[in-house]
């Protein structure tokens, strides 16, 4: 019997930096399957969340002057807007960050540790910082990172190891004997050789950088980032915390992951579990990317997609659509504005749109708005109502393989075979010859066809079926009971609320842009002649603090220079000042000073300096900015 329970993951996003379509295609795919399980009567658990820790998180914010938490604190909350944004119907959002997975964490490790697991060693190797791993030399291409193509750096340090290589063996077994347990089946091959060309034991802590969850047994060291990443999953289906959670929906049904991330999933992961004594996840798929001509999607190359302003222009059920359709899961697959366009025209405004508004146009026109009683059943009925019962099979069937974009196209052969039944079945005849009964058979099955794609189509483009229900004026659940050829209900008054999806024209939306286009450079000319006005949040990004001036010496090597130690409230900080010839540095002592405190640290004339004084400056005077009242060191001046 299958358990009536479905646990579905994402990977839990960096927030090194805000997301892009290629995150929200993995989010997309993990909330379809999680509303058609739900449709279903599963109880489904569907995790989602943000990986926090990380030196490459540490960087980010050390560069913008503030400190990890605040960095990540103003950026997850962006990622939970964009999930909202796209219907995503997570059940946790879980954060590593959390207090809750923190004891998660810190216990996994103590209790792989206290198996001897996990030993004290010293690492040395290649480091790719982007990625957070480290590579043996062996597996560099050209010298740089296999994955990202990046500079890597050696480095030593020492550091917690875990035995993985123990468990080569065991995992290659269940492997072999689990062959959903990877898919699809190109990426298992990948990893079987990977682990056959031998594994290395894995570091798990670090000591050169601090944001991360201490080892519980040494300080000194955080725990690394994949092995506190990976436990989100534990921490998420409650292990520890909520055993009921836990026994209900442990192991995993599904970890949907990109192809890059798949080693760290399939190899490390179950390693994990293993250690622990808990059973594996049932599958982890990894998928492939989102590639924008034909290139990976970054930053750096500057090709990322906002998914918001793609929301913004096309709404969400058009993008998730198009992400669901246009890429066979598991194959890379290009994204484009255009292919957007032309998918969103033909499937959703012609195809689906289009039959909606001629169905309930013509139910308005012969019956009122009204689902009619419908006359006797037809061959031609018949065949429709087949065409929809084969929709619903093959859509469970693919759903099964997890062949996303075939389901959706099993549902708009039925949304074809339904538009074909309009010119079949020939209602504007039947009316002229005013035979009720047929008439009325028609505008029913063409309104029952529609309640039953509301229903098929709803976990992939769930508005979009929400609202076919509203037009057609039904009350019922998104439940699989509901799913089934005759439960409309005659009587039933339609409101129709307008079309699905407005039709967009590609020489409209062009000449649109064109214009916002000048209309922007027009307005960037006009500011421009503003004196360089900045914004508020501009100059918000400048950090002022009152600094206290606890020592001021000669600087070695300059006249021009003082070298000041400056109290800033949690630190003292070096800062070198170019007021030599207007304060002896015995006068600076004990001045309350303000200071610019997220200045990139840098070194004048050998001397470190980091951060800056404020002085008001004429052509012979120069005056330290003071505070006139006894105001602490470290507080903000605004
Ligand atoms: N934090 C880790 C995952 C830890 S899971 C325990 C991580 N984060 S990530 O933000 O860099 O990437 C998260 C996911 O987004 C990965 O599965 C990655 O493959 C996916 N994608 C990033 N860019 C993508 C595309 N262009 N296309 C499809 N997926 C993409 O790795």
């Amino acid at each position: 019997m299958s358990k009536d329970t479905y646990f579905i993951t994402t990977p839990i996003y960096y927030p090194s930096d805000k997301l892009h379509i290629g995150h929200a295609y993995t989010t997309v795919i993990a909330d379809a399957l999680a509303r058609y399980h739900r449709l279903l009567g599963k109880k489904v658990l569907f995790l989602t969340g943000s990986d926090d820790h990380g030196q490459k998180i540490e960087k980010v914010a050390e560069k913008r002057g503030i400190t990890p938490k605040e960095y990540v604190d103003g950026i997850v909350p962006t990622f939970m807007r964009l999930w909202e944004r796209l219907n995503i119907s997570y059940d946790d959002f879980i954060r590593t960050t959390d207090e809750r997975h923190k004891k998660v964490v810190q216990e996994v490790f103590m209790r792989v540790y206290n198996k001897g697991d996990i030993y004290k060693g010293y690492y040395e190797g290649w480091y790719c910082t982007p990625c957070e791993a480290f590579w043996l030399e062996s597996k560099l291409v050209d010298h740089k990172c296999p994955d990202c193509g990046r500079p890597v750096e050696l480095l030593k340090e020492e550091a917690y190891y875990f035995r993985i290589s123990k468990y080569a063996d065991r995992l290659l077994e269940h492997i072999e004997k689990n062959p959903e347990f990877i898919q699809p089946e190109s990426r298992k091959n990948e990893m079987v050789q990977f682990i056959k060309s031998g594994l290395e034991d894995l570091c798990v802590s670090r000591t050169s950088f601090d944001w991360g969850i201490p080892v519980p047994i040494n300080s000194d060291h955080v725990i690394y980032v994949w092995f506190d990443a990976l436990t989100n999953y534990l921490t998420g289906s409650g292990y520890l915390q909520d055993e009921v959670t836990f026994k209900a929906f442990w192991p995993a049904d599904l970890h949907l992951v990109g192809k890059e991330i798949t080693r760290f999933h399939t190899i490390i992961w179950p390693i994990i579990l293993m250690a622990l004594d808990l059973e594996l996840p049932k599958q982890v798929f990894g998928h492939g990317w989102l590639l924008m001509d034909s290139d990976k999607m970054s930053k750096s190359k500057g090709n990322v997609v906002d998914p918001n302003l793609l929301i913004d222009e096309f709404g969400a059920d058009a993008i998730r659509y198009f992400l669901l359709r246009e890429i066979s899961f598991g194959a890379d697959g290009n994204f484009s504005v255009e292919a957007l366009i032309q998918r969103t025209n033909a499937d959703l405004a012609n195809d689906l749109g289009n039959l909606l508004h001629r169905s309930l146009t013509m139910i308005q026109k012969y019956f009122d708005g009204v689902i009619p009683t419908p006359g006797p059943e037809n061959e031609l009925d018949e065949s429709l109502r087949k065409g929809a019962e084969a929709a619903c099979q093959e859509v469970d069937r693919y759903l099964g393989q997890l062949q996303i974009n075939a389901a959706l196209g099993a549902i708009w052969s039925f949304i074809g075979r339904t538009n074909k039944y309009i010119d079949e079945s020939e209602p504007w005849n039947v009316a002229k010859s005013q035979d009720t009964p047929r008439l009325a058979r028609i505008m029913y099955n063409l309104a029952e066809a529609l309640r039953m794609t509301a229903f098929l189509v709803w976990p992939f483009i769930p508005a979009t079926g929400e609202s076919i229900l509203e037009q057609l004026g039904v009350k019922q659940e998104f439940q699989v009971a509901n799913r089934q050829w005759g439960l409309l209900e005659p009587n039933t008054k339609t409101q129709p609320t307008g079309p699905l999806f407005p039709r967009i024209d590609i020489k409209e939306r062009e000449a649109a842009l064109e214009d916002k286009k000048s209309k922007q450079t027009e307005k960037d000319a006009g500011e421009e002649q503003v004196d360089e006005l900045i914004s508020i949040d501009e100059f918000q990004k400048v950090k002022l603090c009152v600094g206290h001036i606890v020592d001021a010496q000669s600087h070695p090597n300059a006249d021009r220079l003082v070298v000041l130690k400056v109290d800033t409230g949690d630190e003292v900080r070096q800062i070198v000042a170019g007021i030599a010839k207007h304060y002896a540095p015995e006068d600076l002592k004990g001045k309350k000073v303000v200071i610019v405190a997220n200045l990139k640290p840098t070194k004048l004339r050998g001397e470190l300096s980091e951060g800056m004084v404020l002085a008001a400056v004429s052509e012979e005077e120069l005056g330290l900015v003071t505070v006139d009242k006894d105001i602490p060191a470290g507080a903000v001046v605004r």
